[in-house]
């Protein structure tokens, strides 16, 4: 049986004033699977990203999330300007995580995980703090949810970061090199963290360096270039077997 993609982006371009950045992005994700976007730094992948979770509005095209557009609802079979209570029931099914944590910093662990449950999703207190230790015990890390920020390690408050984004039950995940930041040795633990949710189901997409997290966690990977996708296709095909040249050329410049 097939399912309809989670996730559908059609014909997307994105332009800051003059530049064009995405130029026309076509992709679809299906429900439970981690897709991988690499490509050189500049080729859209963030601006990519923001757009889905509708930090950047578009210029063409669409992005459906499950039953719901990035900033448009439909109407009458038309689509609208989504208004900002749609704009963030939207935004409250996608969930996502930056190289730079942003967390609040004078939050404990605790608190900048249930901060969100208890303003955007109305749980009262006490099933905020339930949910959020069993968030933080998800990542390891129920032992620190008195901790602040600035006692964590940079891979624990990404950890937290990811805790937060979880607790919020998001139908999708969004990554933007969540492991760059880190000092080296630091880097496997989150990456740990984030296998163990996509084998827990979870729909990704995935923007990194980690050839060998894309290698053996991704289900495909999509070689951005130039506000293009250049080429997509399974994991091991594309990063063992390239079809283009720029691809090949890109990856002998990655480990
Ligand atoms: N807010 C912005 N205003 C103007 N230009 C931007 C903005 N955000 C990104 N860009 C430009 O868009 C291009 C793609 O950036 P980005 O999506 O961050 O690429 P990547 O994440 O692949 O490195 C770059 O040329 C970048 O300078
Ligand atoms: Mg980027």
């Amino acid at each position: 049986m097939t399912h309809p993609p989670l996730v559908s982006i059609r014909n997307v371009v994105k332009n800051f004033s003059e530049l064009e950045v995405l130029k026309g992005i076509d992709l679809d994700v299906a429900a439970g699977e981690v897709l991988c976007l690499i490509g050189p730094s500049g080729s859209g992948k963030s601006t990519l990203l923001r757009c889905v979770n509708f930090l950047e509005r578009i210029d063409s095209g669409y992005i459906r999330v499950d039953d719901q557009f990035a900033g448009a609802v439909v109407k009458d079979g038309v689509l609208h300007e989504a208004g900002e209570s749609e704009v963030a029931r939207y935004r409250q099914h996608i969930g996502m995580v930056f190289q730079h944590f942003n967390l609040f910093l004078h939050l404990t662990a605790l608190e900048n995980v249930t901060i969100g449950l208890t303003k955007v999703r109305g749980l009262t207190k006490r099933e905020a703090f339930d949910r959020a230790r069993a968030a933080l015990a998800d990542v390891g890390l129920e032992h620190l949810q008195g901790s602040y920020p600035r006692h964590l390690s940079g891979g624990q408050q990404q950890r937290v970061a990811i805790a937060r984004a979880l607790a919020m039950e998001p139908k999708l995940m969004l990554f933007d090199e969540p492991t760059s930041a880190l000092d080296p040795e630091l880097v496997g633990e989150v990456l740990t963290v984030m296998r163990r949710v996509a084998e827990a189901g979870m729909t990704m997409i995935v923007v990194t360096h980690e050839m060998r997290f894309a290698r053996e966690v991704a289900d495909r990977v999509a070689f951005m270039d130039q506000g293009r996708i250049a080429e997509i296709g399974s994991a091991a095909q594309l990063l063992d077997t390239p079809n283009s040249e720029r691809t090949r050329n890109f990856l002998s410049h990655v480990d």
